[in-house]
């Protein structure tokens, strides 16, 4: 017998979903959008919470990672760039350490609904891949 919640498509826009919130171990790497510039960015657990940026360091805008998903430093208390090291607390984004200290990575507004980590629904997710491709 089947189930019709089996049926039923899920309350949000599929767009929008980053991850599974049980799948996110440290952090994420997302891309959204379509074309060849899609907004890249990464999500991060960060205490009990979620926080997601854009994959653009703030000191020369590179991306962060060099290795898929790999953000963290290595005992993964922080956020850590591979080009030239900066430090970013993972709650805020804001740089600690490193060659753009006192700037901040660029945040995303999240909403966690049925298990799923979403790029909020007020994210304009062409307008912000046009920004910052
Ligand atoms: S580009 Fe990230 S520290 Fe230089």
């Amino acid at each position: 017998m089947r189930s019709d919640a089996m049926c039923k498509p899920p309350p949000f826009d599929l767009a929008r979903v980053l991850c599974r919130l049980d799948e996110l171990d440290g952090a994420r790497e997302f891309r959204l959008g379509g074309g060849e510039w899609p907004l890249r960015g990464f999500v991060v657990r960060s205490g009990e919470g979620v926080r997601a940026y854009v994959n653009r360091c703030a000191h020369r805008q590179y991306p962060l990672n060099h290795l898929p998903h790999q953000f963290l430093t290595q005992d993964r208390s922080l956020i850590q760039c591979s080009m030239h090291g900066a430090i970013f607390d993972k709650a805020t984004g804001y740089c600690v350490a490193g060659p753009c200290a006192g700037r901040s990575l660029i945040g995303l507004p999240l909403r966690i609904e049925s298990g799923y980590v979403l790029l909020a629904d007020e994210v304009d997710i062409e307008l912000l891949a046009a920004r910052y491709a």
